[in-house]
């Protein structure tokens, strides 16, 4: 990345480690914001054996790697600590453990430099993404799809989110990356069964779309799994096994009923949101799901039928990142919020604090 020190403006770093990613980055806001450096380092070897992130794992890993990401990210940005104007760190919701390395870490480097310290919620990185990227006006509707997350916000200011839907168990990336490991298919589940999907018939095997026959915004996608699980022992019991092509139409099957149910749930959320009669009306979606061709076109056939503005932000900044979390951090710091030495980790930390609290366990711990 490009090394631009003393111009003018505000430099954040921005540290996370709420999940299976460590990472630090550089961000700095002029006119519009500009990611001087983003260093992520995941974890994904450490876990893989054990077919899910395990937390004590995560936290011993972010504790020591999280130094080092830091220190790449400030020579990779080519700023020192006298040329940033703070300090923002992902403060939960997630695994506590890891929450605690970034927060003491960030804790620890500005008390040694003096630094404010701006405590983010890793959900409000992800939402403020598109303004990171594109400089999105508010309101804009959300949708964050991974493996830890799914719900619909309304995204009215930096620290005004409404939620208007969201899973009342798996999320999206958990149901991917749970089919993957019913069917034998590597982790993470989501591009290997999108590919095998590409491969198969969707209309072979119709799975229930949960929810979709009562009103509002809320999903369910473990009744999904159940019936994959289902379908495929009837499958081996028949045949004796499973064949290619058995696989590819469960992958297909699969992936429509999601679709399905993402596609119908965004038409419904958008109606709630216009009702508002936002200027610019805009859909932006975050979170590794949205890597998916499939969700992805039927999002945005349901955007372009409303007349309503469909934002992707590049797949390195719809998951796990420290730019969004320095990002928010620095609108945080603009509307004069700070944290200090008391600043504590949360393992659970709803955006909209009015919302009922959600269920479900997510691959990143108490869903928020
Ligand atoms: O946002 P992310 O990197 O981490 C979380 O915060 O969870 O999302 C990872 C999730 C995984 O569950 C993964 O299987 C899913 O996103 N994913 C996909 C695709 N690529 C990643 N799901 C469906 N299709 C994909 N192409
Ligand atoms: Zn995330």
């Amino acid at each position: 990345m490009q090394s631009s020190p003393n111009l003018p403006g505000l430099t954040f770093l921005g540290i996370e480690s709420s999940c299976d990613d460590s990472a630090a980055a550089i961000v700095r806001m002029n006119d519009r914001a500009e990611i001087l450096s983003s260093v992520v380092e995941g974890q994904v070897n450490l876990h893989a054996e054990f077919g899910g992130v395990v937390p004590e794992i995560a936290a011993r890993a972010h504790a020591e790697r999280l130094d080092g990401c830091v220190e790449r990210a400030m020579a990779e940005a080519g700023v020192s600590f006298a040329e940033l104007d703070g300090i923002a760190v992902t403060a939960g919701p997630g695994l506590i453990g890891g929450v605690l390395s970034g927060v003491m870490l960030a804790k620890g480097l500005a008390a040694g430099t003096g630094l404010p310290l701006i405590g983010v919620n890793h959900l409000a990185g992800h939402a403020l993404t598109p303004r990171l990227t594109d400089g999105l006006p508010f309101p804009y509707l959300m949708l964050l799809v991974s493996g830890g997350h799914c719900q619909f916000l309304i995204v009215s200011g930096p620290d005004s989110f409404r939620r208007i839907g969201g899973t009342i168990d798996d999320a999206p990336g958990e149901a991917f990356d749970k089919t993957a490991k019913l069917l034998g298919l590597p982790q993470p589940g989501g591009p290997a069964v999108e590919a095998e999907a590409a491969l198969g018939n969707p209309a072979r095997f119709v799975f229930p779309r949960p929810l979709l026959d009562k009103p509002g915004c809320d999903m369910s996608f473990s009744g999904l799994k159940t019936a994959l699980l289902r379908t495929r022992d009837t499958v081996i019991a028949e045949k004796g096994g499973l064949t290619k092509a058995d696989r590819r139409d469960l992958c297909a099957g699969f992936q429509t009923a999601m679709v399905g149910v993402l596609e119908e749930k965004t038409r419904r959320a958008l109606e709630v949101y216009l009702e508002a009669s936002p200027a610019v009306p805009a859909l932006a979606v975050a979170g590794g799901v949205a890597a998916n061709t499939a969700v992805r076109t039927a999002l945005e056939d349901v955007c372009a039928k409303a007349s309503v503005r469909f934002l992707a932000p590049p797949l390195r900044l719809c998951t796990d990142n420290a730019a969004m979390i320095a990002y928010a951090g620095l609108e945080r710091f603009q509307m004069g919020l700070r944290d200090d030495a008391n600043l504590s980790a949360r393992p659970r930390w709803p955006l909209d604090q009015t919302a009922p609290a959600m269920i479900g366990s997510g691959k990143k711990g108490a869903k928020a």
